[in-house]
């Protein structure tokens, strides 16, 4: 395989393999090392069916079963995000996924289905870059601190409990994820690098400090992850798929194409505890 960076912090295009057959381990050892360097990698003309995708997530460890996205009819662990006006995008916030657990996950690999003509990019941003370009007395001030993550910031109720049928479900999701707490500097457990680990989507204070400052820092960090210099933007074509890190990255899917329709398949692969 042939691995090209797409940017000094984060990314790089794979080409060279093919992720349909199940990969040989000095394959899948390449791959997890260009994935802890590079942060997210992108494949191209990938046609993979649901069961291949599940498979190949699941080579690289457990898988996560959403709480509240839609499942595919076939093969639970993949998510369908299937939007349009009837289900309006709900991603284009910064956010990592599924930080409301106690071990979030390791990585996701997005498969592009149907997309629009043109719009749905998704952009990823390198915690690692945006906590390395802090000043020593900021990142000494962050370094201690810890953060809630809460599900209901990104699932609330009015949109994702809208019929009987959803309500019941995420009535029993909200009961399983009470808030949970993780450090806002981690360290990756493979590359022993650090970075910023809290996020729009789910983060909603940091515990240590009074509500003022909490607000004030947060937001601070919210507009400092999203700098372009820490980012990269993926224009999807049919069957391109992203495998990223979900460890020390976040990332942000533009809602800029509706009426049309968008249609990803999404796998998740469980991680460990954030220290
Ligand atoms: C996701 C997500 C991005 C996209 O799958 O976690 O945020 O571009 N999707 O659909
Ligand atoms: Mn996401």
């Amino acid at each position: 395989m042939h691995i090209q960076k797409l940017g000094p912090a984060i990314g790089a295009l794979v080409t060279d393999i093919d992720l349909r057959q199940a990969l040989n381990s000095e394959q899948q050892t390449h791959l997890h090392e260009a994935l802890i360097e590079h942060q997210v990698l992108f494949f191209e003309g990938q046609d993979i069916t649901p069961h291949q995708q599940r498979d190949l997530a699941a080579a690289f460890g457990d898988l996560h079963i959403h709480p509240v996205y839609p499942q595919h009819p076939e093969v639970a662990e993949i998510i369908l995000l299937d939007t349009s006006m009837d289900n309006p995008p709900d991603n284009d916030n910064w956010h990592t996924d599924v930080t409301f657990i106690e071990t979030p996950p390791l990585g996701a690999l997005l498969s592009a289905q149907h997309l629009p003509s043109s719009g749905g990019d998704t952009l990823w941003a390198s915690g690692i870059a945006a906590y390395e370009a802090l000043s020593a007395p900021m990142r000494a001030l962050l370094d201690p601190l810890s953060a809630e993550h809460d599900f209901l910031q990104s699932f609330p109720a009015w949109r994702f409990a809208r019929t009987p049928q959803e309500r019941i479900r995420w009535e029993a999701a909200r009961d399983k994820h009470p808030p949970v707490t993780h450090p806002v500097i981690r360290t990756h457990p493979v590359s022993g690098r650090r970075g910023l680990f809290v996020n729009e989507g789910f983060t909603s204070r940091i515990v240590e400090l009074q509500k003022k400052e909490s607000d004030a820092l947060l937001a601070f960090l919210r507009e400092h992850i999203a700098k372009p210099e820490f980012t990269v933007r993926w224009r999807w074509k049919r069957h391109d798929l992203a495998f990223w890190d979900n460890r020390l990255t976040q990332h942000y899917a533009t809602a800029d194409y509706l009426p049309q329709r968008r249609i990803m398949h999404r796998a998740t692969i469980l991680g460990d505890k954030p220290f």
